[in-house]
């Protein structure tokens, strides 16, 4: 038997020391379009969290490059074999929507120094509004360290291959869009 099998005996069964909780995470994101960092960031979001919604920026202000219902269409394909996971839209503040949905917790990526003090900012904000939703950082995967939508739409327009830093179906929306 070991020390801690132990130590959990004397005080009875330690399921009572550790209550039920879950954690429910909202990933978002304007995903304009979906990059590999982050489907990587979705699936190791969603081996932590119980009940993961990457949730799409409704952003009335900027003009994407994909409709809502494209990104939706991509990120729904490319996380089809995850079962925790949905696939959803807000718009406003987040920490609204945070509260609509009952999270417990925002999940953002970080890449490198250069995002820390936007992401600091955000979270610290969100965190006075919100307190009950504590923003959780991941970094993100060094493959993955240097990719941004921004960049993969300037790729793109320049004519250059981004097969490598995106999900097939996302490459391929993308050449379907420039090759006109
Ligand atoms: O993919 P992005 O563009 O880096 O995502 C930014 C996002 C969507 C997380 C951020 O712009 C956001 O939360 N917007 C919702 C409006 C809001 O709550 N703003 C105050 C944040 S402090």
């Amino acid at each position: 038997m070991s020390a801690r099998l132990k130590v959990s005996n004397m005080s009875g069964t330690s399921a009572g020391r550790f209550p039920e909780r879950r954690l429910v995470a909202i990933y978002p994101g304007s995903f304009d379009p979906l990059t590999n960092g982050h489907l990587d960031m979705i699936a190791r979001g969603s081996r932590l969290a119980d009940h993961l919604i990457v949730a799409i920026l409704r952003n009335t202000q900027k003009q994407p490059l994909f409709s809502l219902e494209e990104r939706f269409e991509m990120i729904d394909a490319a996380t089809s074999t995850l079962t925790n996971i949905e696939v959803d839209s807000f718009e406003g503040l987040l920490v609204e929507y945070a509260a609509r949905k009952s999270a417990n917790a925002i999940l953002r990526g970080i890449r490198a120094v250069s995002d820390y003090e936007a992401e600091l900012q955000m979270a610290l904000l969100n965190r006075r509004m919100r307190p009950e939703t504590e923003t959780v950082f991941l970094m993100a995967a060094e493959e993955y360290s240097f990719i941004s939508s921004r960049i993969i739409k300037e790729i793109v327009t320049l004519g250059g291959d981004v097969s490598q830093f995106v999900p097939a179906s996302v490459a391929a929306r993308l050449r379907a869009k420039f090759s006109r």
